[in-house]
């Protein structure tokens, strides 16, 4: 095996496109290329305009704009990257799966191996295969039974190489990325596909950063690492939910266990619930591989988790009904906010999703702001839960450019999304704007409580009365 000097990424979506870009950045002698089936995406990926990339991420277009057409290419044409890369990332989609066995839980791997096969297909030389994408513990032993029975002779190493990256700081995660973990076969031709792996990310990162392990050991490190941040969010929305019962106040109990170095204070921010594509997910999945493995306790432990993630959301929507006098039919209720954490256009399973679900079945009238999400966006995600008809959606909900577009009248406004600019709002020209009494609901507790009642806001935040 020689060195890495061709790289493919089958995928190139929220963590292809990122990661690739950072690659390619910093490995000036590696020509890397992205390939994607879904040809808009490479338009996108292709669009002079920079600000036309189909991802936001702070940091990205910059890289884009200094590597693209020199050693950084997105295209379709995805047999010629497979067949002339010395390394192909597979990079693709791996949701819960909507159908059959495991359905509701398990990883849907049909991407991946559609993937496997092409691969298989279109090699004629040797080459590292590395999952990227988050699979289950064992999926590379099915990914190597089907490269390894092509009968071309072809020499296949399989590597996990997890990503940690997070949306919304994907560039400073990738740049400066606290580990990464590469897994393989402990075999010789096993430990030289690691060590070529690691030198590609030796350009930038200590060597003493970059863990090697055996394969499955590295599949399931994927799973545990967001199942224990999810958990983490999930303890500390449940205090949330004492703190309203108790006059405690969250942020100063995060405060005071976080001073514990045993605890840390990282990743205790209280809120509406987490979103996003990934801890529901790779949870849900870890759930089924414990169930499938017979380990029922396991998994009942694991599935907490998404229940009490489950109940804040539906907890946050359940205060927004009770306080407007128990009903919010016909009422105008603005969202600050759709995407699942700020500074990312990325909305899969963010709250805001559930919450606005639950206040439209009470026949409440949502109007939509959020500085990176489209209109389309907002209706394909209340569409794709078939609560109501497309219609019925686009009659209650209104999607705005300007977060003061439709606050005339409003009942209440809630904040499902921590952008920093809602905090550069003039509040006191929205509360007059506003029904009075003006209703403030904060679920990702951004705003000064005392400012916002001094106002006049009857305000309420997650974990704090
Ligand atoms: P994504 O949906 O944004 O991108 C996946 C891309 O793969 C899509 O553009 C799709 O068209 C393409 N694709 C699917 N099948 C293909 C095929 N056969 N050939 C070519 N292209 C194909 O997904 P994502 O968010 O980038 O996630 C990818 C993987 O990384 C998932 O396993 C996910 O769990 C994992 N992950 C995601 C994040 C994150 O923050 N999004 C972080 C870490 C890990
Ligand atoms: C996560 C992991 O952090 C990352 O390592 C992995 O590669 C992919 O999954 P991501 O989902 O992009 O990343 O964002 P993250 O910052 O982890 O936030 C996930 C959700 O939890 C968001 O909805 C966020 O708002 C919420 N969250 C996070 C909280 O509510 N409180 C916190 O303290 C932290």
């Amino acid at each position: 095996m020689k060195k890495i000097t061709k790289i493919c990424c089958i995928g190139a979506g929220y963590v292809g496109g990122p990661t690739m870009s950072v690659i390619a950045k910093k490995c000036p002698h590696i020509q890397v290329t992205v390939v994607d089936i879904n040809h808009d995406r490479i338009a996108q990926w292709n669009d002079s305009n920079l600000d036309n990339l189909p991802i936001y991420e702070p940091g990205l277009k910059e890289i884009v704009a200094e590597t693209r057409n020199k050693n950084l290419f997105f295209s379709t044409e995805v047999d010629k990257a497979i067949d002339e890369a010395d390394v192909v990332f597979i990079s693709v989609n791996t949701p819960t799966k909507t159908y059959g066995k495991g359905k509701g839980q398990a990883a849907d791997l049909k991407f991946i191996e559609l993937c496997a096969r092409n691969i298989a297909k279109v090699a004629k030389t040797d080459k590292i295969v590395v999952e990227k994408s988050t699979l289950p513990v064992r999926t590379a032993g099915a990914i190597k039974n089907i490269l390894d029975n092509t009968g071309n002779g072809v020499n296949f190493e399989i590597l996990s190489n997890p990503e940690f990256l997070a949306e919304g700081t994907a560039i400073q995660d990738l740049l400066h990325a606290d580990r990464v973990l590469i897994g393989g076969d402990e075999t010789p031709s096993g430990q030289k596909a690691k060590n070529l792996l690691s030198e590609v990310y030796e350009n930038w990162l200590p060597k003493d950063r970059i863990l090697q392990t055996n394969v499955w050991s590295s599949e399931l490190s994927k799973l545990v690492a967001n199942a224990f941040l999810a958990q983490r969010v999930s303890s500390i929305n449940s205090i949330s939910a004492l703190c309203e019962k108790t006059d405690a106040n969250v942020e100063e109990v995060a405060r005071a266990i976080g001073y514990d170095s045993r605890i840390g204070y990282k990743f205790l921010n209280s809120s509406v619930g987490f979103g996003g594509s990934c801890f529901q997910k790779d949870i849900l999945n870890l759930v089924y591989i414990s169930q499938s493995l017979g380990l029922q306790e396991v998994a009942d432990y694991w599935e907490q988790v998404i229940i009490m993630n489950d109940y804040q959301k539906r907890r946050f929507a359940d205060n927004i009904i009770s306080t407007l006098y128990n009903t919010v039919s016909g009422k105008k209720i603005i969202f600050y906010g759709w995407a699942f954490k700020k500074d990312t256009n990325d909305t899969r399973e963010s709250a805001a999703i559930y919450v606005a679900d639950a206040l439209l079945e009470e026949r409440a009238e949502l109007t939509v702001y959020d500085p990176q999400v489209k209109e389309q966006t907002v209706f394909r995600d209340l569409d794709y839960l078939n609560t109501r008809t497309p219609e019925e959606n686009k009659n209650l909900v209104k999607v705005v450019k300007d977060p003061l577009a439709n606050i005339e009248n409003a009942h209440a406004i809630a904040i499902l999304t921590e952008w920093d600019e809602f905090k550069t709002y003039d509040w006191q020209k929205i509360y007059d704007k506003m029904l009075k009494p003006a209703f403030l609901f904060d679920g990702r507790r951004l705003l000064d409580k005392e400012k916002m009642e001094r106002i006049g806001f009857n305000y309420y935040r997650i974990g704090q009365v």
